[in-house]
């Protein structure tokens, strides 16, 4: 049973929704394992575009049913207004969708909590959440006494359980903050309690049990394809901790979230950018806050799709992206968002970082080493095309195609897909990787930078 996933090994964004989608016509079933309303998942076909959130990105193909596992963080009103806007603009949801009864609920009061606390980390720089509510649903979940799940919704006990989390949730935040309204609204249990039927009716249809689902399609020889939300670098065991989300965003988490051993997976692909950007707070090691950062901003359209934050912006990081590979365990690079470094003289990649005197170019568990860490680059020339309009590796630029191979090398893996703009059109095959030809051994020995 052939099973891909497409993981992103930065710190999000990395174009992973437009990779799922120009895949999905090779797969059968597509799947969202963890994460929640916080992914912003993009994809432009035929001048139209699409941001997704919750659903997956294979919705807008036919033929293929979507399934959001018990891995995710559910937020019903996000999942329906997503529902509803697909429907509105002529995608047929229906049958194609199925979400676990077994994924947690975020709550009004998940919300309230994410955007009381989320200054308060560290005692200094925040992490700025998209404040969906993430991480506190997966608190509770952990925490068990407060959770509530979507097949609970269909329990006869339900409005007792509701009523009785609701009480107990008050209590707990009346001590947070200042207490007031602005900190923490009044949670009404018979309002919530009524719209959550509302909601638990319309979703009804798709709840499924997604594990056993998926089980049987490996059985059954059909062709899965995995969609990681976040990126690698923000794993909550392996990321830039406690700058990260809260959920296992690397490759190691397509097992727990979707109920399907990772040894179904046999194509990894990992994606990049050809730069790094982060949004929030946290250690960007190659941040340029200069006339390259506003290029690259500019250039690639660098806002968030869920908070339109500006995204900071740097050089690509081989370091990072290099543990991010060997962690999420990818046997193939997909480089997107190339054509952004269109008309920059000279390009930089960070090959190791200077820490307190000492060269390193394995990442650093700590984040306080992270924030100390001094890039050591690696200078390659730039080139002045545009290359929006390029579809094969030949017609691209010498330079273009020097500094694919040598993320490629840094990062010990082959470049299998290169994108040169956001269109799935703007898409470029690399002709080593066709023909089903595994260029790499599966597990290749880590290459030192
Ligand atoms: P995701 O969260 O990993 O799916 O990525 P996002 O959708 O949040 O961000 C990627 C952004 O880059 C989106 O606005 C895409 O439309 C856009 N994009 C994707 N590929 C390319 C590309 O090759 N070039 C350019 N210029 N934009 C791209
Ligand atoms: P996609 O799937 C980029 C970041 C937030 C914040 C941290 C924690 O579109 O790549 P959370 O709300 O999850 O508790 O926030 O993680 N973050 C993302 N950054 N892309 C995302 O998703 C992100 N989802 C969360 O900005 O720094
Ligand atoms: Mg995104």
């Amino acid at each position: 049973m052939p099973g891909t996933c497409v993981i992103g090994l930065q710190w999000g964004d990395e174009a992973k929704g437009k990779l799922v989608d120009i895949l999905t016509e090779q797969h059968d079933i597509v799947v969202r394992y963890q994460g929640g309303a916080n992914a912003g998942h993009t994809v432009v076909s035929g001048g139209e575009t699409w941001k997704l959130s919750l659903i997956p990105s294979g919705i807008l193909r036919d033929g293929v049913t979507c399934v959001v596992t018990g891995g995710v963080v559910l937020d019903p009103t996000a999942a329906l207004r997503e529902i509803d806007m697909l429907e509105g603009r002529g995608v047929r949801v229906g049958s194609k969708l199925l979400l676990s009864d077994r994924t947690h609920l975020v709550f009004p009061w998940h919300v309230a909590e994410d955007r009381l606390l989320d200054g308060s980390v560290s005692g200094g720089e925040a992490i700025g959440t998209t404040g969906r509510g993430i991480g506190p649903c997966y608190r509770d979940k952990v925490g068990r006494a407060l959770a509530i799940r979507l097949g609970d919704l269909y329990r006869p006990d339900f409005p007792d359980r509701l009523r009785h989390v609701v009480a107990l949730k008050q209590r707990l935040l009346g001590g947070v903050g200042d207490g007031s309204a602005a900190t923490l609204p009044e949670f009404d249990a018979d309002s919530i309690l009524a719209d959550t039927r509302r909601m638990a009716a319309r979703l009804e249809p798709y709840v499924a049990d997604t594990t056993a689902f998926l089980l049987d399609a490996v059985e059954a020889g059909r062709r899965l394809l995995f969609e990681g939300a976040q990126g690698t670098l923000l794993d909550v065991d392996h990321g830039t901790y406690p700058y990260v989300t809260s959920s296992n965003s690397s490759g190691l988490g397509v097992g727990t979230g979707s109920g399907v051993p990772g040894r179904w997976i046999d194509r990894s692909i990992g994606v990049v950018k050809a730069y790094s950007t982060r949004v929030g707070g946290g250690p960007l090691p190659t941040e340029q806050d200069n006339a390259v950062g506003i290029h690259l901003r500019e250039r690639g359209n660098e806002y968030g799709t869920v908070t339109q934050r500006p995204r900071r912006c740097g050089w690509f990081d081989a370091v990072a992206a290099r543990y991010a590979a060997r962690l999420s365990g990818v046997d193939q690079l997909a480089v997107m968002l190339l054509d952004v470094l269109g008309g920059l003289d000279e390009l930089r990649i960070c090959i190791a970082y200077e820490i307190d005197g000492r060269t390193v170019t394995n990442f650093p568990s700590h984040v306080d080493d992270l924030r100390r860490a001094q890039p050591v680059y690696e200078t390659l020339p730039g080139w002045p095309e545009d290359l929006a309009g390029v579809r094969t590796m030949a017609g691209l630029p010498a330079a273009a195609r020097r500094y694919i191979e040598r993320i490629g090398g840094l990062l010990g893996r082959p470049v299998s897909i290169v994108s040169v703009g956001p269109d799935r059109a703007q898409t470029i095959p690399c002709d080593h990787h066709e023909g089903g030809q595994r260029p790499w051994p599966r597990h290749p020995a880590p290459a030192r930078a």
